[in-house]
């Protein structure tokens, strides 16, 4: 059965500085992700932490807002059959230690913080985070 779906994805400021925004967008295409919207932006550390309220009781908040509003980013709307799941493996566990071969994580990740990109991680945060950068 189709379940066409729409994810946020954030190619993340340590992947945009290494110049691997393209070829983590060829990922995306080759694993049959329509890139529907996609804009670079740098946001400010406010933006973040509204970005990332959902974490804003984690002892690591502090540092990811400041992290993601660092330098530019890359951000997409992704839309694919189960886009939130498929995105999310095709994405590779959080650490990229601990991510498998052949994640995006896995490739090009440095650290749990600079872990290259980031994906919604249900329909419900899909829409609230797709609004957040592309609601005109
Ligand atoms: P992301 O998918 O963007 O969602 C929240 C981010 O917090 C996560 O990726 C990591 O980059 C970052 N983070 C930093 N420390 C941790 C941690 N201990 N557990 C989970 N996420 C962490």
């Amino acid at each position: 059965m189709s379940n066409i779906q729409q994810t946020l994805s954030i190619i993340k400021p340590d992947a945009v500085e290494r110049n691997l925004s393209e070829e983590i967008k060829k990922a995306f295409k080759i694993n049959n992700f329509n890139i529907l919207k996609e804009k670079k932006v740098k946001i400010s550390k406010s933006e973040a932490e509204k970005f990332y309220q959902v974490h804003q009781s984690k002892p690591f908040y502090n540092d990811l807002c400041e992290y993601l509003s660092s330098g530019p980013i890359v951000v997409m709307v992704l839309e694919k059959n189960d886009a939130i799941l498929e995105n999310r493996k095709l994405m590779g566990a959080t650490d990229p230690i601990k991510a498998e071969e052949g994640t995006i994580r896995k490739k090009y990740g440095i650290s749990i913080d600079k872990n290259s990109v980031h994906g919604s991680d249900s329909l419900d945060n899909a829409k609230i985070e797709i609004d957040f950068f592309f609601k005109d």
